[in-house]
């Protein structure tokens, strides 16, 4: 067996895996399935947000930016998965206040190593200052512009953890978890 372990950035480990949830919420579906139709990401993530912020007070606002939260790693996983290959997982689970959002999507090497390269950056720098300095270099209508989670980190009180797996030479899984106190957002 050559079971490789994942490599793991940020915040992945601050919730048990086995700690009981107190109520979860699993869909999956395949990237073709967002990508021939972008509004399904909108509509995915207000469907989970709502689903769960409708019990808390202040529910619309709350709900309004757990979707934008979901809705930009939905577009991430549908963009940078590969083509036609594989399936992209969502799954909430929540803990009292605390909500933990799994997004899964399977990469290429190239776009996993540059993902890797872009997450460490983010652990090691200041967020405002990379945001502003993306902007800067930002070229007009680019699809890629680099922003979407450094707008997150910057606007939202999210704390985000990155797991990479090798399943072979050419086919990572990537799983991006977001972390949100329901109180403070
Ligand atoms: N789920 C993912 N799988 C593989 N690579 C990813 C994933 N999410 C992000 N990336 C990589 O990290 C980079 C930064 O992501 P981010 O969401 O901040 O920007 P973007 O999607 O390129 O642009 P924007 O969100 O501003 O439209 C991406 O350009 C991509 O290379
Ligand atoms: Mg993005």
């Amino acid at each position: 067996m050559n079971e490789k372990v994942p490599k793991i950035i940020g915040e992945f480990q601050t919730i048990p895996d086995n700690l009981p949830a107190d109520g979860q919420l699993k869909l999956i579906f395949q990237p073709i399935d967002m990508t021939t139709y972008w509004r399904r990401c909108g509509l995915t993530a207000n469907f989970v947000a709502g689903f769960y912020s409708y019990c808390y007070e202040a529910s619309d606002t709350k709900a309004n930016s757990l979707s934008t939260i979901i809705n930009e790693l939905l577009e991430n996983a549908s963009k940078f998965s590969k083509a036609r290959e594989g399936r992209i997982q969502i799954e909430l689970k929540h803990y009292g206040n605390l909500l933990k959002v799994d997004v899964s999507n399977i990469a290429s090497k190239n776009l996993r190593e540059s993902f890797e390269a872009f997450v460490s950056k983010l652990q090691a720098e200041n967020v405002e200052e990379l945001y502003f300095s993306t902007l800067e270099s930002k070229e007009d209508g680019d699809t890629k512009s680099g922003l979407g989670l450094l707008m997150m980190l910057k606007d939202y009180p999210v704390r985000f953890g990155y797991s990479f797996n090798e399943i072979d030479a050419d086919t990572h899984e990537i799983t991006v978890r977001a972390i949100i106190n329901v109180e403070e957002i």
